[in-house]
C-alpha cells in the first residue's frame, strides 16, 4: 500500500505593518515552494487597506496568483480588536496596545477554528512582535516559530538587555554615555546606536513592553526564522546560534527567488518609471521614510529645503501620514513649483521597481531593514536618517559596511547638512559606496544559491521541523 506523507501545515501570522507584511508574504511563498501548506492570517484592517488599492474579484485574495502557480497557500483574516475605520497611524499607542492585549485572543480562536476545519496543523509561525502567540501555539500542541524581521544584531542586543541594565546603559537613573563593548556578538557601539526604545527616557512604554516580551517569547521558541543573511552579520549570528535555534534565511525579497506576484501595498502606488526613463543613469535620488515612522513639520521643512539646495533630481515618497498632523500638504510653500520637473513627489510607489531603475543613484532612507536589504539587492547606496525602532542600529550597520553615509541625528537636521550629504551620496562618494554595495549584493546572491547559507539554513529548518513533529 502506498504511504502518502501528509504535507506539513503551518499557520503564519504577520504583524500588520508594511515592513513586516512584505517579508512574511515572501516567507509564505518560500515555505509553500518547499512543500508546506500555509494558512496566512492577515488582520481585517490590513486586508481592507490592500483590497481598496487593488481591483480583485470578491473571491480572490492576495495569494490567488500564488495558488494558480501551484503553491498551497490559504488565506484568512481576523480582527485586530479595533474598528476598521480607526486611524492606527495617528493613534499608534492604542493600536500597539490592541496588538499586545487583544490580538492573541483572536488568533487563539482562529487557530481553534482552523484546527477543527482544515488539514491537520503542526506549527504556528508568527512575527516575533506578535506577543503571546508562543503561548497560543503551546495551548494547541503546535510547534512555535518566531519570525524575526530586523537585523540579527538587534536581536542580540535585546537578548542581552540584562547586560545593558547591569552596566547602566538602560533603565537606570544616570545612564552611562560611553561605548557599549560587552555584548557578545556585537562590536563596540555607542548608546546612540541602540534602538530608539532603548534610548527613550521613559521606561515601560507600550513599544518597550511589546519588544521585550517579543524577545522573551522568541528565546523559548522552537525555531526563530529570520530575514537575515548569515555572512552579513557573522559575529552576531555565531553568538546567537549558540543560544537560540536561529535560522537566517534571507533576504526575503520580492523577485529574488520565487517569482510569484502578490499585491501587498497598503497605499495606492504611483508609477514613476516613465519619468525615470527620461533621466540619466544614476542621477536621481530616491527619498522614502518607509511605512511607519513620522517626521515633524520642522524636520520635513529642513529636508525639503536641503533637497532644493542640493539641486539634485529626486523621487520623493511622501506618505499621506508622514507628518502626524492634519496638514493637507506638509511641504514648505512653493517647494513643488520651485523644484518643478526636477522632482516627482508621490504618496507611495512600488519601491523595488524604483530601486531597480538605472536612473536611481542613491536612497535617502529611514533605514527600515527591508529597505536596506532591497537597496543592497539593487546596489543603491544609502543616506541614513533613522527615525524609530531598530533604525538607529540599522544605520550603524550600513555605515560600518561602508554602503551608505549617515546624515545626522534627528534633532540636528539642517538644510545645509542635508544638501551637503546628498552631494556626497550622489557625487563624490557614490563610486566607492557603489563598489562595496555590489559586493554585498553578490554575498546575498550567494546566500540564496543552492549551496548558499540561507538555502542551507532553510533546509536545516525543514529537517529540524520534521524531526520535531
Ligand atoms: C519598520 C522597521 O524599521 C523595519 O526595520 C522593520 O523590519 C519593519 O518595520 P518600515 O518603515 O515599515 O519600518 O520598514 P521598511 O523596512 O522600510 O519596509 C517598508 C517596505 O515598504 C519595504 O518593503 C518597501 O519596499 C515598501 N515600500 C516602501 C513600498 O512598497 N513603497 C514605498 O513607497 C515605500
Amino acid at each position: 500500500m502506498d504511504c502518502i506523507q501528509q504535507k506539513p501545515h503551518a499557520i503564519l501570522v504577520c504583524f500588520p505593518l508594511q515592513g513586516h507584511l512584505n517579508p512574511a508574504v515572501q516567507l509564505a511563498i518560500k515555505l509553500a515552494s518547499k512543500g508546506f501548506t500555509i494558512t496566512f492570517i492577515n488582520t481585517q484592517s490590513i486586508h481592507h487597506q490592500i483590497t481598496s488599492n487593488t481591483q480583485k474579484d470578491n473571491d480572490e485574495d492576495i495569494f490567488s496568483d500564488a495558488r494558480k502557480s501551484g503553491l498551497d497557500i490559504h488565506y484568512t483574516t481576523v480582527s485586530d480588536g479595533l474598528p476598521l475605520e480607526f486611524d492606527r497611524s495617528l493613534n499608534h499607542d492604542q493600536f500597539m496596545a490592541a496588538m499586545f492585549h487583544v490580538f492573541s485572543a483572536h488568533i487563539d480562536e482562529a487557530v481553534q477554528r482552523l484546527m477543527e476545519s482544515g488539514p491537520p496543523v503542526s506549527c504556528l509561525i508568527a512575527d516575533s512582535f506578535l506577543v503571546q502567540l508562543g503561548r497560543v501555539a503551546k495551548k494547541h500542541g503546535l510547534l512555535y516559530a518566531s519570525f524575526w524581521t530586523q537585523p540579527a544584531t538587534v536581536f542580540t542586543i535585546y537578548y542581552h538587555l540584562d547586560l545593558l541594565r547591569l552596566n547602566g546603559h538602560f533603565d537606570c537613573i544616570d545612564r552611562r554615555e560611553d561605548a557599549i563593548d560587552y555584548i557578545p556578538g556585537v562590536q563596540s557601539i555607542e548608546p546612540k546606536d541602540l534602538t530608539s526604545y532603548l534610548q527613550e527616557e521613559e521606561t515601560n512604554t507600550i513599544c518597550q513592553q511589546i519588544t521585550f516580551k517579543a524577545i522573551h517569547d522568541a528565546k523559548k521558541a522552537d525555531f526563530v526564522l529570520s530575514n537575515n543573511v548569515h555572512e552579513l552579520e557573522l559575529q552576531a549570528m555565531t553568538d546567537l546560534r549558540k543560544k537560540v535555534p536561529f535560522y537566517a534565511i534571507g533576504p526575503l525579497l520580492e523577485f529574488t527567488k520565487c517569482r510569484v506576484a502578490v499585491a501587498t501595498s497598503l497605499w495606492s502606488k504611483s508609477d514613476c518609471t516613465q519619468w525615470l526613463d527620461t533621466k540619466p543613469t544614476g542621477s536621481v535620488l530616491y527619498i522614502s521614510f518607509g511605512s511607519y515612522a513620522h517626521v515633524t513639520k520642522n524636520e520635513l521643512q529642513e529636508i525639503a529645503d536641503g533637497v532644493k539646495l542640493s539641486q539634485v533630481t529626486f523621487v520623493w515618497v511622501l506618505r499621506p501620514d508622514i507628518v502626524s498632523s492634519n496638514d493637507s500638504d506638509p511641504l514648505p510653500k512653493g517647494f513643488r513649483e520651485e523644484t518643478g520637473d526636477r522632482g516627482m513627489i508621490i504618496p507611495w510607489c512600488f519601491q523595488n521597481q524604483v530601486l531597480s531603475h538605472p536612473a536611481i543613484g542613491g536612497f535617502f532612507t529611514q533605514c527600515g531593514w527591508s529597505s536596506i536589504l532591497e537597496s543592497i539587492w539593487y546596489a543603491v547606496p544609502l543616506m541614513c536618517f533613522p527615525l524609530i525602532a531598530d533604525q538607529p542600529t540599522n544605520r550603524k550597520l550600513v555605515v560600518d559596511w561602508k554602503i551608505g553615509i549617515n546624515l545626522c541625528d534627528k534633532s540636528q537636521i539642517t538644510k545645509l547638512e542635508v544638501s551637503e550629504k546628498i552631494n556626497i551620496l550622489m557625487k563624490s562618494g557614490n563610486h566607492e559606496l557603489k563598489n562595496i554595495i555590489k559586493e554585498l549584493r553578490r554575498t546575498m546572491e550567494h546566500a540564496l544559491s543552492r549551496e548558499g547559507s540561507s538555502e542551507r539554513n532553510m533546509d536545516q529548518f525543514i529537517n529540524d521541523f520534521h524531526q520535531a513533529i
